[in-house]
C-alpha cells in the first residue's frame, strides 16, 4: 500500500530539501513543496525534487480571477503535480476553471480556512459565523465546482467526510504520538495524530517539521509508517 504520508519540505535550500527528500522516500508517499520552496527555486526547483520519483504535492494555494489562476494553472502544466491547491475563497468560478485546467492526473484541492485564522480574525475581515461554519460552506463550494476534495485539519476531517465520502481530504498540522514522550501528545485533546486523522477518513496526511526536524528524519518517517 501507498504511504498517505506527504513530507512538507518548507524551506529554501533546494539541497536541503532533497537531502531529506532522499533519505525518506521509502517512508513517505509523496513530497509536499510550497510557496517558499517555490518562489526560491521556481519550477527548476520541484523538477530536480519530481526526479527523486516521488509524487509531488504543489501547495501554491492559488487565489486570483478566474482566468489567471486558469493560466497559471496551465503553466504548471509540464511540473505533472499529483496534488495542487487553489483558495476555495476564490468562488466557483476559479475552482472550476482551476480544475478544468489542471491535468488529468492533477488532483485539485481547495484550502478552506487557514489555520492561522480564528473566528476574530473572520469576524474582522466581515465573515460571520466562526470558523466552521466557513469551513462548511467553502467545502461545499468546492464540490460544487467539481473540485478532487478539501485540505482542513484533524478535528474536521470526520464530519467532512461524513459529509463528501469521494472528497480526497488532506490533513496538515498533524503531530504523532512518539513513544518516550509519556504520552503527553497523545493526552492533548487538540493534537491529533496521523493514525487518528487517517481513521477520520483523511486521504494525505501532511508532516512537516515531525520529519524534517527530526534527529533522524527516517527513524521518524519510519515511526510515523508503522502507526498506520
Ligand atoms: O507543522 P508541520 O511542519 O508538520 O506543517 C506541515 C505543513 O502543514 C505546512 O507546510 C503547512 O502548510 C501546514 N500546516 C497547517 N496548519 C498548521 C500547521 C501546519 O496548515 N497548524
Amino acid at each position: 500500500m501507498t504511504s498517505p504520508v506527504y513530507v512538507a519540505l518548507d524551506t529554501v535550500d533546494l539541497d536541503s530539501a532533497k537531502a531529506i527528500a532522499a533519505r525518506v522516500r521509502n517512508h513517505v508517499g509523496g513530497i509536499k513543496l510550497g510557496l517558499e520552496f517555490f518562489s526560491a527555486n521556481g519550477p527548476d526547483g520541484v523538477r530536480e525534487m519530481a526526479a527523486l520519483g516521488l509524487p509531488i504535492f504543489l501547495d501554491l494555494k492559488l487565489h486570483d480571477i478566474p482566468n489567471t489562476v486558469a493560466k497559471a494553472v496551465q503553466a504548471l502544466h509540464p511540473l505533472q503535480p499529483a496534488i495542487l491547491t487553489v483558495h476555495a475563497a476564490g468562488g466557483r468560478a476559479m475552482m472550476e476553471d482551476a480544475k478544468a485546467a489542471a491535468p488529468s492526473g492533477t488532483r485539485v484541492v481547495a484550502v478552506t480556512v487557514l489555520t492561522s485564522l480564528d473566528d476574530d480574525d473572520l469576524a474582522a475581515a466581515g465573515v460571520a459565523g466562526g470558523v466552521e461554519g466557513q469551513v462548511e460552506r467553502l467545502a461545499a463550494l468546492a464540490r460544487e465546482a467539481g473540485l478532487d476534495g478539501i485540505v482542513c485539519s484533524g478535528r474536521e476531517v470526520a464530519e467532512v467526510h461524513k459529509r463528501w465520502k469521494q472528497g480526497y481530504l488532506v490533513v496538515p498540522g498533524l503531530r504523532p504520538a512518539e513513544a518516550g514522550n509519556g504520552g503527553s501528545v497523545a493526552d492533548q485533546k487538540r493534537v491529533v495524530t496521523p493514525r487518528s486523522a487517517r481513521d477520520a477518513g483523511a486521504s494525505v496526511l501532511v508532516i512537516g517539521r515531525p520529519i524534517s526536524r527530526a534527529e533522524d528524519p527516517v527513524a521518524a518517517a519510519r515511526a510515523i509508517e508503522a502507526t498506520l
